[in-house]
């Protein structure tokens, strides 16, 4: 998707089809839907539309007008953006996905977007049109033989003329570079196992680095022998795949020594559980369980691109958890790259051992601030269910630098916590740890697992079970990979390359 700016009149610009957000009003008895419009000409073309009913700006609610008086646009869309009391970046997104969604099947390729007034200014508005009509404009469909090519093709945010242009362009980069990102992420997820291995993960990796300048070093299960990843090769071993070990480095000149922030991602390309193996129904989601992994190289992809001050490296640890004759048995101890043993209670809790050496491997590597994301648990679906992803922290200050960051993107995470009560749950009769805790709490259980190998360096877990795929198609999104989390982390990695001390 190309995109611009354009400062004319909206009533001028000449387009297939002008999409301008409506608001409720709120009023009881007499809905007042609101036109996100100051020019006369486009409010006088909506008039019969917001004075009859026909629109109340109910969220994502969509009314086309064709040839609209008095303006050169071919159709005039109006998208509903819900209260105007709560209306922010975070609905914008959303609204400017719906406008895409609702425009790609009747085969139009041209949308313009009259930005309306969000409370975190018109930068904010601009980028985050870009993310959300990015968002909206990708369709898991790629292997349909009668696959049509729909994409909108170009984005024009309409912008005041007297608009600070030098700034709202660099935000509609940032905007498209967060978008793309997102959007390799998703296409990465979509991809079968049987099309998406360990091998082709990496390879990914590599070509994703080539073609944004960063460096990449692939590394298999020789070397993850040499590293004593023992968590981590017990995962692997029931697989004839090659495990793969991802390495990503950006080491932008001048950039101070530290912070590191390192990025460790959770790539089983599939998990049928291993021998303690999952039932039939459902299983086929668990090509989405590289999730976390996909979302590093993603986010690795728009560092690359947006060119923060700070070092970023980043870790996928890529396998298949397969049963097999080679595969390890419950009950099997294993010792980790730390050194700690580990009871391997249930091989389905397998996330937590790749990462168990991914994160320790970060540290060793100069890491002084760790994020990992992972489809971790299905507990975390039990406790926050779809909506929010879970968040850990075993830092104040960086969860709460985080979170910021967080809500500049306009992705919901809940924070659960890290009580040491928790950890005696995770007792073995013959090792350090045992990989599972009891029944309750499993997002915790699997969060304190984790902790155990992030000594005091700060860190923040997101288990992205829950949020890592849509369900089921939305105005805004298809039904697929969601790509949540990556714009988070690019917008903390963003703050850290500006403030590395605060
Ligand atoms: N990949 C799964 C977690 C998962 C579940 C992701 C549902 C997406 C949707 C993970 O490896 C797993 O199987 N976890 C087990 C842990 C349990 C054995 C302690 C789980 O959540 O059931
Ligand atoms: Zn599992
Ligand atoms: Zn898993």
């Amino acid at each position: 998707m190309k995109t611009n700016l354009s400062f004319s009149s909206p009533a001028q610009i000449e387009c297939e089809c002008l999409a301008v957000v409506v608001l409720d009003g709120g009023e009881a008895n007499q809905p007042k839907p609101q036109l996100q419009a100051t020019d006369e000409a486009i409010i006088q073309a909506a008039q019969e539309v917001t004075s009859s009913g026909e629109t109340s700006g109910k969220l994502f609610e969509t009314v086309m007008l064709h040839r609209p008086q008095g303006l050169n646009c071919k159709r005039l869309l109006l998208v509903g953006g819900g209260s105007a009391k709560s209306f922010s970046a975070y609905e914008l997104r959303k609204v400017a996905g719906t406008a895409v969604r609702f425009l790609k099947p009747k085969g139009i390729r041209s949308l313009a977007c009259l930005a309306p007034t969000v409370s975190s200014g018109p930068a904010d508005a601009v980028k985050s049109i870009a993310e959300g009509a990015l968002v909206g404009d990708f369709d898991p469909d790629f292997y349909k033989s009668d696959r049509k090519k729909q994409q909108v093709e170009s984005l024009t945010v309409i912008m005041p003329a007297d608009s600070d242009r030098t700034a709202l362009e660099k935000a509609l980069t940032q905007g498209r570079i967060m978008g793309e990102s997102q959007i390799l992420t998703r296409d990465l997820v979509n991809e079968p196992s049987n099309r998406m291995t360990p091998s082709n993960l990496a390879d990914r990796a590599k070509r994703m680095a080539d073609e944004v300048g960063l460096q990449c070093e692939v590394f298999g299960a020789e070397k993850m022998r040499e590293l004593k990843m023992g968590a981590f090769l017990s995962v692997a071993q029931g697989s004839e795949e090659e495990p793969r070990l991802i390495l990503l480095r950006y080491e932008p000149k001048g950039a101070p020594k530290t912070p590191v922030i390192a990025l460790v991602g959770k790539g089983i390309t599939f998990d049928t559980g291993g021998i303690s193996i999952k039932p039939a129904e459902g299983m086929e989601k668990m090509k989405y369980d590289m999730a976390g992994g996909a979302t590093m190289l993603g986010a690795m992809a728009a560092i690359a691109l947006l060119r923060p001050n700070v070092r970023v490296i980043a870790i996928v640890c890529a396998t298949e958890n397969m049963p097999s004759g080679k595969a390890q048995k419950p009950g099997d101890v294993q010792i980790a790259m730390s050194g700690k043993s580990i009871e391997v209670i249930n091989t389905d809790a397998e996330g937590r051992l790749v990462l168990a050496d991914g994160l320790h491997w970060a540290r060793e590597l100069g890491a002084t601030h760790l994020i990992d994301a992972a489809t971790l648990t299905g507990a975390v679906v039990v406790a926050l269910g779809h909506v929010n992803a879970g968040v850990f922290a075993n830092d104040d200050a960086m969860y709460a630098r985080f979170a910021q960051a967080q809500e500049r993107a306009g992705e919901k995470m809940w924070r659960l916590p890290l009580d040491g009560e928790y950890q005696e749950q995770l007792r073995s009769n013959i090792a350090d740890l045992a990989n599972v805790g009891g029944r309750w709490g499993g997002a915790i259980n699997a969060a304190m697992f984790l902790k155990e190998f992030v000594g005091d360096t700060p860190w923040i877990h997101l288990d992205i079970a829950g949020t890592a795929w849509v369900d089921e198609n939305k105005p805004w999104i298809a039904k697929g990979p969601s790509g949540i989390a990556l714009r988070s982390i690019v917008e903390f990695v963003c703050d850290m390359g500006m403030y590395p001390e605060s």
